[in-house]
């Protein structure tokens, strides 16, 4: 037998989104099997099919050369396929543990669940608070949670097929290196693996084949020796490929944000950023870095933007801002939020995510074809792909979903606080987000916190180390030694 998981014709339909159109999708018993493909290819559509979350319109899946037809995940796991989610799906509630416990058969107790989380935690190097509620966890221990969940299940029921959704996201270099690690150690044991990502190097360095899907279509199937960059990017963007842009920025002396010894508290009244103190100039990229879980990048954007109490000063433009609540701060500040679903935009029309901010500004009167026609030129400026002005913001793409937010909010105002901006998009998106960015600094400037160094490096003027709370040390973008700044994001300076 040569493939242990075959689909063949695979269709799927959501309303009027062909989100696959007959693939066919093989993976080797014992092989890392890199699926790629820009925002909205259709990978996880297809993958939801394997793990039995949907059901294809059309198409076959088998199982060790048998046909199957899941139900449920629940199935699936029986079958030994697990699916680490791309997006955290817990219980924001129920605590840590209590999130894990579901997976155990009755007899095995809640205790020996626990000590099998402690010791994949000890294992990872995973940072994770069990007893905490999940809701005061940020997207990094959820997504170790998630992994926490997949060890779990593979312990008490055996994983023959790991599927992992962009398992790299939101996690330290060091984390990520020990996911990597797991993936080729479930390779040794004969395990397969579909790792889905947007990291193309990463995937090409690891991966034994790889599959590239583009518009619900599979376009690409190449074994390692033929492993070409260029071909593949080719593949997933129809003809585009990334390259390096050269820096066309000028930063002034006028400091346009300024934060001095900023003191803020958690939930629970820890004190989570200390003292943080940074001006930004106009024309500035200035990146705030912390490792995932480690540097209290959450409090400070919630400090910034004004949804939590801070001690300290923030002047923006010269005016003290710290007392302004957050819709009097956005006379000056943009935002993009790091959980776009939850914190970019509501359930309304695109068209009606993309006003709001015009709402606020333009007071009783409103020039409602005048907004339209600025809507429209926003969705074609910043190239939302959707039907219509009306179509449910929900429902578009999650890069469609960022460019919609990135629309409402660069440019208009003179600061840009950008949260994660990049993460989960594909390399046509980010390159895309670079260029909004650096617009964005030639009219003000941009404050971009993050997890993660790809993100900041190469955009930013200036990158601050974040470690516990304290901004331990501030690096020139062009002379930054890489390993001065890992050993700051761990506090060793
Ligand atoms: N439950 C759903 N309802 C409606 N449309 C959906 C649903 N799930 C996916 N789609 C649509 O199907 C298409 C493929 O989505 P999918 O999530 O599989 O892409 P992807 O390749 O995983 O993208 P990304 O890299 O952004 O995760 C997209 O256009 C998406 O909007
Ligand atoms: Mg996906």
């Amino acid at each position: 037998m040569e493939y242990l998981v075959e689909m063949e014709g695979i269709s799927k339909r959501f309303g009027i989104v062909q989100a696959l159109d007959n693939v066919d999708f093989y993976v080797r018993e014992g092989e890392i099997h890199a699926l790629l493909g820009e925002n909205a290819a259709g990978k996880t559509t297809l993958m939801n099919i394997l793990y039995g979350r949907y059901k294809p319109d059309s198409g076959i899946v088998r199982i060790e050369g048998r046909e199957v037809n899941f139900k449920s995940p629940k199935d699936a796991i029986k079958a030994g396929i697990y699916m680490v989610p791309q997006f955290p799906q817990l219980v924001s509630t129920l605590t840590g543990l209590e999130n894990l416990a579901p997976l155990g058969r009755e007899r095995i107790r809640f205790k020996k669940i626990k000590q099998m989380a402690l010791e994949i935690c000890e294992d990872y190097g995973f940072n994770l608070d069990l007893d905490k509620p999940v809701w005061t966890y940020g997207l990094a221990q959820r997504r170790m949670l998630n992994v926490v969940q997949a060890k779990i299940v593979d312990k008490l029921y055996g994983i023959k097929v790991l599927i992992y959704d962009e398992p790299l996201t939101f996690l330290s270099p060091k984390e990520k290196k020990k996911i990597v690690d797991s993936m080729e150690r479930m390779r040794e044991e004969g395990k397969s693996v579909i790792f889905i990502t947007h990291n193309i190097p990463k995937a090409l360095e690891i991966a034994d084949r790889t599959t590239v899907l583009r518009k619900g279509k599979v376009v690409g199937v190449y074994e390692k020796e033929d492993f070409e960059k260029e071909r593949i990017y080719r593949d997933m963007f129809g003809g585009y490929v990334p390259k390096q842009r050269k820096r066309k920025r000028e930063v002034k002396d006028k400091i346009i944000f300024e934060v001095r010894n900023l003191t803020v508290r958690d939930d629970y009244g820890e004190i989570r950023v200390k003292d943080v103190s940074f001006a930004v100039r106009e024309g500035e990229i200035y990146g705030i870095l912390g490792l995932p879980g480690m540097g209290g990048q959450r409090i400070l954007v919630e400090a910034l933007i004004g949804l939590r109490k801070a001690k300290g000063k923030i002047v923006a433009n010269g005016e003290d801002i710290t007392k302004y609540s957050t819709r009097k701060r956005r006379k000056y500040i943009g935002f993009i939020p790091e959980d776009r679903m939850k914190y970019g935009i509501f359930g309304g029309s695109l068209f009606e995510n993309l006003y709001l901010g015009e709402f606020l500004e333009g007071g009783f009167f409103i020039d409602w074809d005048e907004v339209k026609r600025k809507c429209e030129r926003l969705v074609s400026e910043y190239e939302i792909a959707t039907p219509n002005l009306d179509f449910p913001a929900v429902c578009l793409s999650g890069g469609n979903i960022q460019r919609l937010i990135l629309a409402r909010e660069v440019g208009r105002r003179l600061i840009l606080i950008a949260y994660s901006p990049k993460v989960g998009l594909d390399a046509r998106t980010c390159d895309f987000i670079d260029r909004k960015l650096e617009e964005q600094a030639r009219k003000g400037c941009v404050v971009l916190i993050s997890y993660d160094i790809e993100e900041v490096l190469g955009i930013c003027d200036r990158i601050a180390a974040l470690y516990e709370g304290k901004l331990v040390k501030e690096f020139d973008a062009r002379e930054i030694k890489m390993e001065d700044l890992e050993k700051a994001l761990v506090g060793e300076i």
